[in-house]
């Protein structure tokens, strides 16, 4: 792998840099900018180099359409403020911009392509789109580790028309992650939480034979609880999972993991509702599971109680909404009582698990916080990343 610290001569080379800006936006406001504060370091280095930097990133899944909430322009202007230099958003269209479109004032040295996900190409890793998007730079580098489980146009195939160099970022992710597989401590727990279900559910059955302890919380635990009979009312759930929970199940029979999940939880009618407890045989069909109850908390608890390593990915409810937040908090807090005393090595990752851990003002109780979630777990079970892979 070619990495872009080691680059001599990039005085005036136009740089096509993958970033991953996907950050939490509420009504246009971010609201958590760690992924963004992440990146400054590539920024400022490219920028010492009086380099021209095209940045490319995605947010959302607005699925190859324009979506105007899910524009790079906040994104855009919280940057400016911090680097304190103009940026400019290209909206042309890719396939008709042109190299010498860009950076026509000599002041001009970062410029943001739209949202890269409105071209359904991008996630098609489109060869033409790709040759497009590398035809208006030089070299490309991917310090977007949080998006290199993607086999995505500007994160893979770019790599076929274009020198191609690992960012700053991506090279610190990758070497905290290596040190903590490598020097890992039993027994171990995994806990998976959040939204992104079909991402996810897929990786559990790997990591049985690793761990000895699987956790799940979140959306993914609705599938599960769907799975064993009981009602989830209009509980988010992925379709078509039947097979592979079997798997899991019958997988983590042959190993000593065990697996936990719900045994009771918190519901609301809508996600800006106040929150009533439920046991799972009392859930009604308009109701809504959004945290985990104070059983399963407990349980948890006592899980991370006797781990010596917990990895994190994924919140156990909508903690947006206060009402549904404590879940998610009283596992922020076990973790970090256990750390506090030297007593657990503990690894985050993950878009809305760093900021839940950024409202407990956490951070620096983790041993690792890295800013990936699928990539993240599919690191750790084991995968070469695609995007890792089209560097080498
Ligand atoms: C993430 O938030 O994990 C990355 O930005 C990737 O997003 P995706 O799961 O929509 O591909």
């Amino acid at each position: 792998m070619n990495y872009i610290k080691d680059y001599e001569n990039l005085k005036d080379k136009k740089v096509l840099l993958r970033l991953d800006l996907n950050v939490p936006l509420k009504n246009g406001v971010i609201t958590d900018q760690t992924r963004i504060d992440k990146i400054l370091p590539i920024l400022r280095f490219l920028l010492k180099k009086n380099s021209k930097i095209i940045v490319i990133s995605h947010i959302g899944r607005p699925k190859g359409e324009v979506n105007k909430d899910l524009s790079m322009r906040p994104i855009c202007e919280n940057l400016e403020k911090k680097i304190n230099k103009k940026i400019k958003i290209v909206n042309n269209n890719i396939f008709e911009l042109k190299k010498e479109d860009l950076f026509k004032e000599p002041n001009d040295q970062i410029v943001f392509l739209e949202n890269i996900r409105f071209y359904e190409e991008e996630e098609k890793n489109d060869s033409n789109f790709s040759k497009h998007l590398a035809g208006l730079a030089d070299i490309f580098v991917n310090d977007a580790f949080s998006c290199s489980h993607r086999a995505h146009a500007s994160i893979s195939k770019i790599t076929e028309f274009l020198p191609s160099f690992a960012g700053l970022q991506l090279e610190t992710e990758i070497s905290a992650l290596k040190k903590v597989t490598t020097n890992i401590k039993r027994p171990i727990t995994c806990i998976i939480g959040g939204s992104k279900i079909s991402t996810k559910i897929g990786i559990i059955k790997n990591f049985i034979p690793k761990f000895d302890n699987i956790i799940i919380v979140g959306g993914m635990a609705n599938n599960i609880l769907s799975h064993q009979g009981n009602s989830i009312g209009k509980s988010i759930k992925e379709e078509n999972c039947e097979t592979i929970i079997k798997e899991i199940f019958e997988t983590s029979k042959n190993y000593s993991c065990e697996i936990t999940y719900p045994e009771d939880v918190l519901v609301g009618k809508n996600i800006h509702d106040k929150s009533q407890l439920k046991e799972l045989n009392e859930i009604t069909d308009d109701d809504l599971i959004l945290d985990i109850g104070p059983k399963t908390i407990n349980k948890i608890k006592n899980i991370i109680k006797i781990s010596e390593t917990v990895l994190w990915n994924g919140p156990a409810g909508f903690f947006e909404n206060p009402n549904f937040a404590s879940g998610s908090h009283e596992i922020v807090k076990a973790i970090i009582n256990k750390n506090r005393n030297n007593s657990i090595y503990s690894v985050a990752g993950g878009g809305d698990t760093v900021a839940l851990i950024n409202q407990n003002n956490a951070i620096k109780d983790f041993n690792f916080v890295s800013t990936a979630g699928g990539a993240f777990l599919e690191y750790l079970e084991g995968k070469e990343l695609p995007g890792i892979k089209a560097l080498k």
